[in-house]
């Protein structure tokens, strides 16, 4: 059957949703983990914000002019944010997945991007082995965590609603730990109110877009991000994520009760640079 690779469009976010819906209930069933997205509407509403969103590329893989898997890329940053990638369990093994993923590192090479990242399942050998073929290399355990907001305060670091003019404060900070910044993805999360920075000395020493699991954050130190996990009213979607070889930060998340819910893995192609400080990556971006 022929495949056919096009531009996701708005009208295709609820067959693109139920398919990435049930193609990760499928995966997660069988390993016994919880799905990502707790029922179809969840799902068909991030495909919907995805392919609006003009700082995003979305494609679907038609067979028969039937839509059978979709995936999508952040190119609001140097370094693309690859994902959710999902093919209907149906028509899953037979190359479909292979070839969303050839897309997006060809658009990605293409426009001179210098890297592209991605988190994977921890417990899903199939795409570990897909993106390893094609080219991406296994950085950082990831840990997903979960529990009761921890409504704690850490001495000498003031945390509160991050504004517009902190922006350009986070961006130096994110580079400094990074090499790159996520501009994009702060500043709409300043919009819309979801940002927080953590100040030492009147100084930005922290920030996050929400600690969530489409939240990211970068830290000067861990005590910055435990200042910032501290003050979370809640830790959004299955909870955040937390590189699991930072084991001060990771034992002081379950020394307050919190949970692991499922490991992921931090996969890279092309620039990557070590990160250089306390960070919690976001699923996406
Ligand atoms: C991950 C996913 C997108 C891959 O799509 P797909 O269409 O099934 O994948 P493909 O058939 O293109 O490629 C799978 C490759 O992995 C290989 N593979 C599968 N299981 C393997 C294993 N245990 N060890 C080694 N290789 C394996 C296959 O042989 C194939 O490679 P080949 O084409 O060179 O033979 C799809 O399985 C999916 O939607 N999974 C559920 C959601 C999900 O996990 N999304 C990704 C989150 S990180």
């Amino acid at each position: 059957m022929a495949l056919v690779l096009r531009p996701i469009a708005p009208a295709d976010a609820p067959a693109a949703g139920r398919i990435c819906h049930s193609a990760f209930k499928a995966i997660a069933e069988q390993h016994n983990f919880p799905p990502d997205f707790p029922d179809p509407d969840t799902a068909i509403g991030l495909m919907r914000q995805l392919s609006g969103n003009p700082g995003c590329y979305g494609v679907v893989a038609e067979q028969d002019g039937r839509v059978v898997g979709s995936n999508f890329i952040d190119e609001r940053a140097p370094i693309i944010g690859l994902g959710p990638i999902t093919v209907d369990p149906a028509a899953q093994n037979q190359g479909v997945g292979a070839a969303l993923m050839t897309h997006m590192l060809d658009r990605a090479a293409r426009n001179g991007a210098p890297g592209v990242r991605l988190l994977q399942s921890g417990y899903h050998t199939r795409s570990l082995s897909l993106y390893t073929k094609l080219g991406f290399a296994v950085r950082e355990p990831i840990a997903n965590l979960q529990g009761p907001p921890l409504a704690l305060t850490v001495p000498g670091c003031i945390v509160r609603a991050a504004t517009a003019a902190d922006a350009a404060s986070c961006d130096r900070l994110c580079r400094a730990v990074h090499g790159h910044d996520r501009s994009g993805d702060l500043r709409k999360a300043v919009a819309g109110g979801a940002a927080s920075v953590v100040e030492r000395h009147g100084r930005i020493t922290g920030y996050t877009t929400a600690i969530a699991f489409f939240g990211h954050a970068v830290a000067e130190t861990n005590d910055d991000l435990k200042a910032l996990i501290g003050a979370a009213p809640v830790f959004g979607g299955p909870g955040f994520l937390l590189p699991s070889r930072n084991t001060e930060l990771f034992r002081w998340c379950l020394q307050h009760d919190l949970r692991v819910v499922q490991p992921l893995t931090l996969m890279t192609v092309g620039l990557y640079n070590e990160p250089a400080g306390a960070y919690l990556p976001s699923i996406l971006f």
